[in-house]
């Protein structure tokens, strides 16, 4: 039983490639390990500075996950600042951490080159991010392809401070996400909330029918056969099993399959997938005194876990007298 951790951006709307490239994986670890899973409410104050928008986004999300199955007796899930040692472990890491690691961060060097004037938050957001991982004694962390370096400068960082103060951490390896799995937009490109090609998974039924209608194909006639490395087809399949995904296989590839109705099948087939997690939902977000509640019991885990290995770092650093 290994320890998995993985930190979620508090960050709108969730849509089909959240869902089907991260959550449904994310949810199987609880099953047969040790699943740690926060809401990154820390890391999303350096570019979040509304108090409203922050607090609603953060307990949007902690429903999101919990609707679509993560389970509070598997899985440890929580806010982040509720276990504040992270922040203290982040100042400890920090005094090991050169400035240069934190200048070479390409998403650092990315928001720059937008033109987004940096807060010291934004510039130590790795460390933060380390500070997470190694607060936990986490093993494995899954991530994004656009988190790998993150996870190189927490590994450097705990090996750094391994060689200063002895064998304390525990080295984490990523699990980098390949692009296999990578869902499509109705456009065909990536789909992400900032290419506006999304199908939000817990809009209200017309909004997630037009959004299905307005997936891109192509003009070939009616009566020939159609490519299958499309975003219909795609995205249909991600509602199959195996054996009827070739069903759908051969259907593309005789002749007769109108888009119009793959859209309407699609659509009916999503709306059915995800009803039982919007009810689950919506009672969840009519019920927040509980979900708070399980955010808390969450973090008093957590809580236990940061505070045993901080005894441990505090005493190696010669802050115990
Ligand atoms: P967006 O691109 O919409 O801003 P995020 O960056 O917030 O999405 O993604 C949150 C998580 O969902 C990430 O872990 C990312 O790996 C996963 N994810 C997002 N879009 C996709 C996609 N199109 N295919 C697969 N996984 C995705
Ligand atoms: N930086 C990660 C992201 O943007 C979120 C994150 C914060 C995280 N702390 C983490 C991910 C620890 C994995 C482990 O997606």
């Amino acid at each position: 039983m290994k320890r998995i951790l993985s930190g979620i951006q508090p960050s709108g709307q969730l849509h089909l490639g959240n869902y089907f490239g991260m959550m449904q994986r994310m949810i199987r670890y609880q099953e047969e390990n040790d699943l740690f899973c926060f809401i990154v409410n820390y890391h999303a104050l350096t570019t979040i500075q509304d108090q409203k928008k922050l607090k609603k986004s953060t307990i949007d999300a902690a429903c999101d996950f919990l609707a679509l199955g993560l389970d509070p007796e598997k899985a440890t899930f929580w806010i982040q600042s509720d276990v504040p040692q992270v922040t203290e472990l982040t100042w400890l890491l920090a005094c090991v951490t050169s400035v240069g690691l934190m200048e070479r961060s390409t998403s650092y060097k990315d928001k720059l080159a937008h033109g987004i004037t940096p807060n010291m938050g934004l510039f130590s957001y790795p460390i933060l991010m380390a500070a997470d991982i190694l607060c936990y004694g986490s093993e494995i962390v899954p991530v994004g392809k656009d988190q790998k370096q993150h996870l190189e400068i927490s590994r450097d960082i705990a090996q750094r401070f391994n060689r200063i103060y002895g064998d304390i951490l525990v080295i984490p390896e990523a699990e980098v996400m390949d692009d296999t799995n990578l869902v499509p937009g109705t456009d065909g490109n990536k789909m992400s909330k900032s290419y506006n090609n999304t199908i939000p998974i817990f809009a209200d039924e017309m909004t997630i029918k037009k959004r299905v209608m307005s997936i891109q194909t192509d003009s070939t006639p009616v009566d020939e056969p159609k490519r299958t490395d499309t975003p219909i087809f795609k995205l249909y399949s991600l509602f199959l099993a195996d054996d009827t995904k070739v069903e759908l296989e051969e259907r593309f590839k005789s002749s007769g399959v109108k888009y119009g109705e793959i859209k309407g099948e699609l659509s009916d087939l999503m709306i059915e997938f995800f009803r039982p997690f919007r009810e689950r939902r919506a009672y969840l977000e009519s019920h927040q005194d509980s979900v708070v509640k399980i955010l808390q019991n969450g973090a008093q885990k957590a809580s236990k876990v940061a505070d045993r290995y901080l005894a441990k770092i505090r005493e190696a650093m010669g802050l115990v007298y």
